[in-house]
């Protein structure tokens, strides 16, 4: 049960924060601390407090499910203004993590100690709201208003080490026992007669190097929508201009108006969102089958970066090509992964040298792979292929090996037809680069064991991956929505909008790249492919986008040849527009008999987005999503939808499913066939419900 303990050992006493998993400062733990603090002003015995956390950290934060709700007295403010006019010396001794609000009540107290391998940050802007509870007036007293507003405005951690050089903390005390850590530090305090040393008492902090200006400079230019960093930038703005109580006032009310947008909403949504993925009922309490040796097989962009992430997180992998050529190349490709993750700090050349030499196994040979416990097939998109990969290694692989596809559309049932063992086969689909990209898309067929499901689960955590659980169909969540927005884009091109307009209008709602950004990254020739693919099941009523295909034709691929949608000159990759460009477009309406109009960017927003949302409707409706939050989480992890934004199906449940409908409807006047509304969409509406409510089942 949630609680703070008072314990007296000595002339110390020990306030412990218990409140399992993390320590959050819900209700009951902020009037345990009130408590413990009256407790310890009157107690006659203690001559100083230390504030530890029970379990496996110091204080996780402010309790995130409050937020959103009437506030709950006391306030996290109140107790920790409590903590610090204590007029007998406070310690916070931190293991672990100390993140939020838990580092604004070290913060609170008068010396701060951490274990060695703990963590100190405030993470509040990536929840849309900041510091609320004394941390932008604290912060800047403790180490300066540079340092401050870096760690406030990137919601990134720091390590002890860092805590201590730059004075957020006083010492990082020895060993691993948290508790005898902090009762030594406390002697060592008592033994020099240590003060009380409240922070709010430390001269006000100067704004030296310009260094609000130069954050809300750097912000601006790269936020996209994001408000939260800037606030924060505000906020510390005040502790250099305020008393420490005017500051705290401020603090609090830029915090609540924070508390109040819609972007809190969409980023507490992402929060559970991201952990809710992973909560399975087929999985439940289904133990995964034990992976220490995986087998990749093809060594291409895909199957290389495949085997990079999984070498990095301590997997032995086998790769297989089909000649010895192949295979060296693969290996080259993982090495210069590898050195790049060198160059971004995330290892050291040891480390590499190591995996190349014992982690890595490349081969010829399918019968290299009888020791892996796991083998992802990377080989080429087609049905005939992926058939004869798993028939062979159906024949060699031991029982209990399990036998994945990194197919992007093809049907994994099928694929599992070709084997003897359908109940070990699943769809891993990764996304490129699989070394980098977050998201796993776990497509479970018809006959997938539950303990296969949960071993791709348990890889995906070992990868550092958030795994979303798929049904089959052409395209599973992601790239069949994808699919879906995608068209209604070249359709807007087709009527009469810029690709560049497009593209700025949704870089402005908050997107990482536009559709003709993407389209240049990923290569236009991949469009092309699957516009060929799809050719076989194309409707009468569908518009096809002459002018993809012309400027394929002429070899403009994208980023690659230097020219796609955009010119990208030597060196440069934002590219610029290209008037042939829209000229090669303007023929592609003359031919369809097209008269151009203008769009407004808001027009084209919204189209885009009630595309993306009805087609999204469809797949939580056939399940091929188990909820809402399913394709939120994709989107927020595979496709660089703001995550402010929360994902599509916040966004919409934001903006109002009624006014989707709405738009629908009206789009649907010209274009009854693509427009054509999502039953669940439609029900949802008339049921006056919205996206979340399908969340909880
Ligand atoms: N308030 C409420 N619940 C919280 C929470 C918080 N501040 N932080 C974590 N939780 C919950 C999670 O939702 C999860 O619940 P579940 O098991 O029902 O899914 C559980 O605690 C464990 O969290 P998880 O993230 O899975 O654990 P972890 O060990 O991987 O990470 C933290 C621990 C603290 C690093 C991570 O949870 C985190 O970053 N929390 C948010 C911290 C934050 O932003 N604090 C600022 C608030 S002011």
């Amino acid at each position: 049960m949630a609680a703070v303990t008072y314990e007296n050992v000595g002339r110390v006493a020990v306030v412990t924060v218990d409140n399992a998993p993390v320590n959050a400062l819900s209700q009951a733990i902020r009037i345990g601390l009130s408590e413990a603090f009256d407790r310890f002003d009157a107690d006659g015995a203690a001559d100083i407090a230390v504030i530890v956390g029970a379990g496996r950290m110091f204080i996780g934060g402010a309790d995130i499910s409050e937020f959103g709700k009437p506030p709950k007295s006391p306030s996290l403010p109140d107790v920790i203004n409590r903590i610090e006019a204590s007029t007998k010396p406070v310690v916070a001794v931190i293991h672990g993590t100390a993140l939020g609000g838990g580092l604004e009540v070290a913060m609170g107290a008068h010396y701060r100690a951490a274990l060695a391998g703990t963590r100190l940050g405030l993470p509040e802007v990536k929840l849309g709201i900041m510091p609320g509870a004394g941390g932008t007036q604290r912060l800047p007293r403790l180490i300066g208003v540079d340092p401050a507003l870096k760690m406030i405005t990137s919601g990134a951690p720091v390590t002890e080490g860092d805590a201590l050089k730059s004075g957020l903390i006083d010492r990082v005390c020895e060993g691993t026992d948290i508790r005898q850590a902090a009762l030594d530090y406390a002697q060592s305090l008592l033994a020099e007669n240590a003060p009380a040393r409240p922070v709010s008492g430390l001269p006000q902090p100067a704004d030296t190097d310009s260094a609000l200006s130069n954050w809300r400079a750097r912000l601006n230019a790269s936020l996209r929508g994001e408000v939260a960093p800037l606030v924060a930038v505000d906020a510390v703005g005040a502790a250099v201009v305020m008393s420490f109580a005017e500051g705290l006032t401020e603090e609090r009310r830029l915090y609540m108006e924070l508390m109040e947008t819609p972007q809190r909403a969409g980023l507490i949504h992402a929060f559970f969102a991201e952990r809710a993925v992973a909560k399975l009922p087929e999985i439940a309490g289904i133990a995964p089958r034990d992976v220490a040796r995986i087998g990749v097989i093809g060594g291409g962009t895909m199957g290389a970066g495949i085997a990079t992430s999984a070498v990095l997180n301590g997997l032995a992998v086998t790769l297989v090509e089909r000649d010895q050529d192949a295979a060296d190349k693969a290996r080259a490709t993982i090495a210069r992964n590898l050195d790049a993750a060198v160059k971004r700090g995330k290892l050291n050349a040891e480390r590499r040298d190591a995996i190349l030499a014992d982690a890595l196994a490349t081969a010829t040979d399918y019968a290299t792979l009888t020791d892996t416990d796991l083998v992802i097939e990377a080989v080429f998109e087609s049905m005939d292929v992926k058939k004869d990969v798993f028939a062979k290694l159906d024949a060699i692989l031991p029982r209990g090996a399990i036998l994945a596809t990194n197919t992007s559309y093809l049907d994994v049932d099928e694929i599992a037809a070709a084997t003897s063992r359908p109940e070990d086969v699943i769809g891993l689909h990764f996304f490129s680069p699989a070394h980098i990209m977050k998201l796993l898309e776990v497509v479970v067929a018809g006959k997938t064991a539950p303990d296969v499901v949960a071993t791709a689960f348990a890889l995906a955590k070992r990868l550092g991956k958030t795994a979303v659980r798929a049904g089959v169909c052409d395209g599973f969540i992601g790239n069949r929505i994808l699919s879906h927005y995608r068209t209604a884009a070249d359709h807007m091109v087709l009527d009469g909008a810029s690709p560049y307009q497009i593209d700025k209008a949704l870089t402005d709602f908050g997107f990482a790249m536009g559709p003709y950004q993407v389209s240049d990254l990923a290569g236009l020739d991949i469009g092309f492919a699957t516009r060929q693919r799809k050719a076989a099941d194309a409707h009468p009523r569908d518009r096809y986008p002459t002018f993809a295909d012309a400027l394929y034709h002429k070899g403009w691929l994208g980023q690659k040849t230097g020219h796609g949608y955009y010119i990208y000159d030597k060196g440069d990759r934002k590219g610029r527009p290209d008037p042939e460009v829209e000229q090669i477009i303007a023929q592609a309406r003359a031919g369809a008999g097209i008269t151009p109009r203008s769009f407004t960017n808001d027009e084209i927003v919204r189209r885009y987005m009630a595309a993306m949302v009805n087609e999204a409707a469809r797949v939580v409706d056939q399940g091929i999503a188990q909820r809402p939050l399913d394709v939120d989480v994709v989107f927020l992890y595979g496709y660089g939808f703001p995550r402010w934004r929360g994902g599509p199906m916040k966004y919409a449940d934001q903006r109002g499913l009624d006014a989707i409908l709405a738009d629908i409807r009206t789009f649907s006047e010209t274009d009854d066939h693509f427009w054509s509304l999502a039953p669940l969409l439609q029900k949802l509406v008339a049921e006056g419900r919205n996206f979340d409510s399908l969340n909880q089942r």
